[in-house]
This record gives C-alpha cells, structure tokens and sequence, in this order.
C-alpha cells in the first residue's frame, strides 16, 4: 500500500491556534478538541488511522516491510553543532539499515540550542507542512501540543512494544505522558548539574576542583585561574537559556531539590526570595569571569574554549561532554566534571525525544522511527556519543565509555533528579517564557531583588 496524507494536515482550526502563538508556550489553554485526536490510538482524524488496514509495518520486527511503499520519513533535529550530530546519525544509519525501503530525509536546523528548529517547527505546523517527527523537550514542554491535540496517543503502537513499559525508568515516562498518555519517545537523559574544567588549565593555575563544595566556592577558583591568565568560565549569554541553567543550578547548589521544586514547579518565588537573590548574586559574580564575546558567541564556540586551553570551567549538561568525546579527547586526562559544587547527590535531568504528530505525513514509518528510538540497540548506539545515559534500565552498558559508566552510577545513586527548568520540564510552559526574560536581565546586571520580582511576576 502507499501511505496516505492527502487528509494528514493540520485542522485549520489548530494551524490557526499555532500561528497565533508567539511561542510554543503561549499555546497553552487553547486546547479543546474540534475533532483533533490526540487521545486516540489510531490517528483517527477520518484519514485512515495509522496503518491500521493490517498490511502497515507497523509493530514490525524491524525486518525490511516488503510490500509496503512508504512516504518519506522527516526526521528533523538541531544536532548540528558537534555535540550530537554523530550520535543521532549513527541512530539513522541503523534504522535505515533496518528499513531500506523507506525514504528517510534527515532535516538539520541547527543554531541556537534549538530554538531556530523550534520557531521552524511552530512556522510548519502553522502550514500545514510539519516534519514527521522532531527532536523535542518531553514533559511540560509538549503541553501546548497535547493542549492542541496535536500529538497521537502512541501507548498501544509504539508504547506497547519493545518492552518498552517495563523497561523505562518511572521519571522518563511520566514526562513522555504530559498529558496522561504516551505522545513522544525520549530517547536518553542528559544531567545538567555538571562542572566541566580543561585539567590542564586549572593545575596550572593550581585549583582543585574536587575541593570545591559550594556555588560560591566556584567564584574563588575563577578568580585564581583568571589571575593565571586563563577565561574562568566559557559561557555565552546572547541568548538566556546558558545562563537559566547556570542559576537554576547554582540555586540547586545553595538550597536543596525540595526548594528548586517549589520555586519552579509550584511557583513559589515570594517565599524563596532570599534564596532566589542569593542565586542570581553568585551567577552575577560568575559573570565576571566570561569571555568578553559572550554576548556574540554560542555554547559550543565557548566550550571550544576549554577545550583549547583558554578556559578553565564550564558548566552545561553533559551534551558538552559529547564534544569532548567526539573530539577524542582523554577523560580524566584533558577534560574532566564534577558534580556542579553543592549539588552531588542530585541528577538535575533533560531529555530529548521524538513526538508523534496527530497529522503525520508518513504514518507507519513514523511508527517504525519511534518503536526503534524505544529499542536497547539504538539506545546503546545514541548514548555514549552524546554524552548522555540511556531511558532504559536494560541497556547492556559495559561497552559504554569511562564518563558514561561515572555518569550512570551517578544516577543511580541520586537521590533526586530535579527536572530542567530552562528546558521547560519543570515549570509551566505559560511562565517559561517570562522566566528567561528575567534570567536576560540577570545576563544584563539588574539588581537581584528586580530579577526575582520580575521572576515572582512570571508565576502570576
Ligand atoms: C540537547 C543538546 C542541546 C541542549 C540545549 C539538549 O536537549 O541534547 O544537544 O545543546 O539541549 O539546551
């Protein structure tokens, strides 16, 4: 059979609900179903379901589906800038050795740690025209999605399979449900409470980052490696997400994940203003210590720094660590990470996943790309390039590299794993947005009473 999308578009209505959004978050509230279908489990906006007549690949073993002539399968992500690319490549070269008779189109939109795919994927659904899939934050993020009912429920033909519900972690599934049932497919779990230093740098300048126990304690060491000569800490701030999860991380640091949970989950600024102004005034001292291009470069543009040797420290998830790796760099030797000073014991957390649009342009195909983003082998395959711990508890993780592994029995032994904030996981989408033009004036040197006013005001 050929695969039919003549009525995959976008209801108009929907389409309307998205042009109207300045950004995915204001999406939120304007939900309510005109014959979306986002809550059942076949697609069923009258074009055919899911390849539902039986002679689908759907649910298949992954052997090639003779017979069925598929519609090309848009994968788009914003793996562009060396801290991914390898990774979700070698995932497509697997499936498509597996599914050689589907016609794949990868689509890279790069830049700005993925808002440039995000505004491009808001702009398509807004046509009618949206890739079959994307990379995309679970959790909170998708709920103006599923608000919608732009995404499948995809519990019984990609959930169901694979072992999937048994062998994914509580957390990881919960945030693959924002609304109560399955919609994407994380595909692994990156921490965001890192601290990443150039070795070589910072025993030149004679620190020892294993000693540093507070937020604070990290203003000290950037001092000493900047009188060595050295950037203390690669950090860009032309967009605010770098430093969003630089704060939230230092607040995690100074406080504890009860507190970060009801600052940002539930809203409670006022209560915590103290703690919050603490937070911006030790990031705001870290600032001090950046490249003096940081406003006109991008993450990774600075963690070249580090890995150069012009910078001692950089905090960011372990997606920089991705870079190291794929630059074969020696863990432990060039490049090494502490638990971000303060918050060992936690596993502050963000994931990638891929969505299932309602109005998919290749439906079965769809189906086979999420089933494998769901399967031990491409989760073996994603992780160790990326930086990145695998979603499922049945990874053979052996073969995975030393910082892996590090990262792993970290995770097992957290205690909490506080959900990313700058990633939308932890506070509503509705207040996101709010948030960051906060943390953009945090980047500029406003007052800390004004930033947390202006956070408190984001909650109301
Ligand atoms: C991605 C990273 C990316 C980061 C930006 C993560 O979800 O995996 O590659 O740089 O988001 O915040």
């Amino acid at each position: 059979m050929t695969e039919d999308n003549s009525n995959r578009r976008l209801t108009r209505r929907n389409a309307l609900r998205i042009a109207g959004a300045a950004g995915a978050a204001s999406l939120a509230g304007c939900g309510g179903s005109d014959g979306g279908d986002g809550s059942s489990g076949d697609g069923s906006d009258g074009s055919g379901g899911d390849g539902t007549d039986g002679s689908s690949g759907d649910g298949s073993d992954g052997s090639t589906d003779s017979g069925t002539q598929y519609n090309t399968l848009e994968v788009a992500h914003w793996w562009g800038e060396g801290d991914g690319l390898e990774a979700i490549q070698s995932v497509m070269d697997a499936f498509k050795e597996q599914h050689p008779d589907i016609p794949f189109d990868e689509n890279l939109i790069a830049g700005g740690a993925g808002e440039n795919l995000q505004a491009n994927i808001r702009t398509r659904v807004q046509n009618g025209n949206h890739p079959s899939t994307w990379q995309a934050w679970p959790g909170n993020n998708l709920l103006p999605f599923t608000d919608a009912n732009l995404l499948k429920d995809i519990g019984d033909s990609v959930w169901s399979e694979n072992s999937m519900e048994d062998a994914y972690l509580q957390g990881v599934k919960d945030a693959a449900q924002p609304a109560g049932n399955y919609v994407t497919v994380p595909l692994n779990i990156h921490r965001i409470n890192n601290l990443f230093y150039n070795v070589e740098v910072v025993e030149d300048a004679g620190v020892d980052p294993t000693s540093l126990e507070t937020p604070s304690d990290v203003v000290d060491a950037l001092q000493t490696v900047d009188e060595a000569g050295y950037t203390g800490m690669a950090h860009q701030t032309g967009s605010p997400w770098s430093s969003f999860q630089m704060f939230a991380t230092v607040l995690l640091g100074e406080t504890d994940a009860e507190t970060y949970s009801a600052i940002f989950v539930d809203g409670e600024v006022e209560a915590n203003s103290d703690a919050l102004e603490s937070a911006v005034e030790t990031t705001q001292s870290y600032l001090d210590y950046i490249p003096s291009d940081a406003g006109s470069i991008s993450w990774t543009e600075a963690n070249n720094q580090v890995i150069n040797g012009e910078a001692a420290f950089l905090h960011q998830g372990d997606w920089a660590a991705g870079t190291y790796l794929t630059n074969d760099l020696t863990y432990g030797e060039e490049w090494d990470h502490v638990a971000f000073p303060g918050t060992e014991g936690y596993y502050a957390l963000n994931m990638d996943s891929f969505p299932y649009p309602v109005n998919n342009p290749s439906p079965e195909a769809t189906t086979l790309w999420c089933q494998f983003a769901g399967t031990t082998e491409a989760q073996e395959i994603f992780n160790p390039k990326k930086g990145s711990i695998p979603p499922r508890t049945d990874v053979n993780t052996e073969p995975f590299n030393d910082f892996s592994q590090d990262q792993i029995s970290d995770f097992q032994d957290s205690e909490a794993q506080p959900p990313s904030v700058a990633h939308g996981l932890a506070a509503p989408p509705s207040v996101l947005s709010s948030l960051e033009s906060a943390i953009s004036s945090l980047n500029s040197g406003n007052e800390p009473s004004n930033v947390v006013s202006q956070m408190a005001s984001a909650y109301q």
